[in-house]
């Protein structure tokens, strides 16, 4: 198959194959053409006539037997290449939809150049009143472009009924799919939202992440139908108050309806933009948000907005995709790609350093996992080379491998004048970290981290020794008198805002931050009733059974629930059963009676190396 410039011996079969569509050939002695050869045969044909500042597209034709196989999409390339930077313009009553994909934006008369008023098929009556879409050259990507493409996406979700998970087989599952319990919901969570809140759209649970409290206020970003602020709402109790922010119309229309219907008093949906937030400054306790920043056009100033809104001390905690590895080119530029939460996606160290950027201290990546698409399925390369026929099956298989679900957790610091200055006057020794040649003091290890946390919360702290800062000792009057009166037993010594606070021991970080004004750590997700399931886990996978019946009792008297002691005790029979399986795919691979190169490269050797890990995964 061959693109190849238009000659006259061409115009015959270009009129049969429009004449076959009903287009018409008027005019075409003014343009320049292309034509899709194969065979000998002409079977596509595209033109353009040029004004200088725009390039109008006409007669874009393939014939019926040799349409989707991305000839259209190499035809229409080869127009655009012709037309320069010139401003582009298509009238169609056909491909509307598919041109919209490709970055042409439906537009009035009014809105194209006038130059291009005078063209064959704008001044007669050719092709009147068929809509006319434009394209401004570099503006594929443009953010106003996206945004329209992404809310056009999930409005349409909400208005076909449901979320994005076609059925199965259907060919179309969106990377915004997921099963809401693999993506971290329990049970319980899925019970609690109204019906019609989860579409199934999230790629984490990042309620749980937040650790919410009674009585804190909540912003996720990206609500959608509501699915994760009804769920916060219940955490925060009537003392509490959530706010949703998402600018798709149906969206927030269903989340309100669904609020006002099932009676949440503590929420509110506030149509907006995540750049942009209409949400008042330091007026948030923990910002949430689920599979929503990689659709953002400026994820830095997602960021920077998250950082405005938030209460000093207050927590970011979002599960979001990123990319591990960049995308195959012929992705990046998709607009299809970008509203299925893929084109938009950052990579891990961009989306970090963006977080970081905007202020953020204490980041952490709490969780992690590949982004399981499966392999592509004939019908959906087939979809993927309609829409931009450089899409290789290779490339969809590269690009489900780079996406990752991450879970990440960050704080906004305290300012450190609100806080008392600490000061730490420590005995005589070579270093303070606790970590000196081969010896390790767990407890110096522990308080070095404390001071680290604190001043993470904008505390300002000193530490000095003894041994290498005598003089610091001996110009503190409290400290001075301490040493004459207990000797070298009162240190370490610690003072907050020039009082002593304590003599002779190391204080935990809770009575650090009591002493410095700061608000506390978060608190341990490491509760009872966590410690008895993972001990049933391991009574599982030590074959233990008096372990299991004790830790079921204990278990059963804390309020765990039948499904999470089953979910636990699956996780450890996963995990105890994963060497096995490797073992066992060991002895396949050596017992196979095929020559290993040919099996390799018949199977995949990706999948080869893929399937074991899945396995460790299943519970
Ligand atoms: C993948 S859905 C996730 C919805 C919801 N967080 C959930 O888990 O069900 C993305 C949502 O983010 C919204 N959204 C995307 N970009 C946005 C932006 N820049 N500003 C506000 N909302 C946005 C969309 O309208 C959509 O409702």
């Amino acid at each position: 198959m061959s693109i190849r410039p238009r000659v006259p011996a061409d115009f015959p079969a270009i009129a049969r194959l429009l004449g076959a569509v009903g287009l018409p050939a008027a005019g075409l002695d003014r343009t320049e053409g292309r034509v899709c050869e194969l065979d000998g045969q002409v079977v596509g044909h595209v033109a353009i006539e040029t004004t200088p500042d725009a390039a109008v597209i006409r007669s874009l034709v393939v014939a019926a037997e040799r349409r989707g196989q991305g000839l259209g999409a190499q035809l229409l390339e080869a127009a655009e290449a012709l037309a320069g930077p010139r401003i582009l313009v298509l009238k169609t009553d056909s491909i509307g939809p598919w041109v919209q994909r490709l970055g042409y934006q439906a537009v009035t008369l009014a809105e194209v150049p006038a130059s291009v008023l005078a063209t064959t098929q704008f001044e007669g009556s050719l092709c009147s009143g068929y809509p006319v879409f434009m394209r401004v050259p570099g503006a594929v990507m443009d953010p106003a472009v996206i945004k329209s493409a992404v809310r056009r996406r999930y409005g349409a979700i909400v208005a076909g009924g449901g979320g994005c998970c076609a059925p199965a087989g259907s060919g179309s599952r969106s990377s915004c799919c997921d099963s809401s319990l693999a993506a971290g919901y329990g049970p319980e969570d899925l019970a609690a939202a109204p019906d019609g809140a989860n579409l199934g759209l999230g790629c984490g649970n990042p309620v749980a992440l937040a650790s919410l409290k009674p009585g804190e206020v909540v912003l996720d970003l990206g609500s959608g139908a509501g699915f994760d602020a009804f769920l916060a709402a219940r955490r925060v109790g009537a003392g509490g108050r959530v706010i949703g922010v998402d600018m798709t119309p149906e969206m927030l229309a269903r989340a309100r309806e669904l609020a006002a219907r099932h009676g949440y008093a503590n929420v509110e949906f506030r149509q907006g933009d995540i750049e942009r937030l209409p949400v008042e400054d330091a007026s948030v306790d923990a910002i949430i948000s689920n599979c929503v920043i990689n659709l953002s056009t400026d994820k830095a100033r997602v960021f920077r907005e998250s950082f405005r809104v938030l209460k000093p001390g207050g927590r970011l905690m979002v599960s979001d995709l990123v990319l591990l590895k960049p995308l195959p080119a012929a992705m990046r530029g998709n607009l299809d790609a970008y509203a299925a939460c893929l084109a938009g996606a950052l990579l891990k160290d961009d989306y970090l350093g963006a977080i970081r950027a905007a202020g953020f201290q204490q980041l952490e990546v709490v969780g992690e996992s590949r982004y399981e698409f499966g392999d592509p399925t004939p019908e959906q390369v087939a979809t993927a080379r309609k829409l931009d026929a450089a899409i290789t099956p290779a490339d969809l298989e590269a690009a489900s491998e780079a996406v990752a679900s991450v879970k990440i957790s960050a704080l906004k610091p305290v300012p450190a004048r609100a806080a008392g200055r600490v000061q730490v006057f420590d005995p005589a020794m070579c270093c303070a970290t606790g970590v000196c040649g081969p010896s390790v003091d767990p407890e110096l290890v522990r308080f070095s981290a404390d001071l680290d946390w604190l001043r993470s919360q904008g505390v300002a702290v000193e530490r000095c020794n003894l041994a290498q800062q005598p003089m610091a000792f001996a110009q503190d009057p409290e400290v001075r008198a301490a040493l004459e009166a207990q000797g070298e037993t009162a240190l370490p010594l610690i003072k907050v805002a020039g009082q002593v606070k304590s003599l002779g021991s190391y204080p935990l970080r809770a009575q650090l931050a009591a002493w410095a004004g700061v608000a506390g750590p978060a608190a341990s997700l490491y509760t009872e009733a966590v410690r008895e399931l993972v001990a049933l886990g391991a009574a599982v996978a030590s074959n233990c059974e008096p372990c299991f019946k004790f830790h079921y009792g204990k278990a059963r008297r804390l309020g765990v629930s039948r499904e999470d002691m089953l979910s636990a005790v699956r996780t450890a029979q996963a995990v105890k059963e994963t060497p096995a399986k490797a073992v066992l795919g060991l002895a396949e691979r050596y017992l196979d009676p095929a020559p290993r190169e040919g099996r390799l490269r018949a199977t995949g050797s990706r999948r080869l190396a893929a399937k074991p890990a899945r396995t460790c995964c299943a519970g």
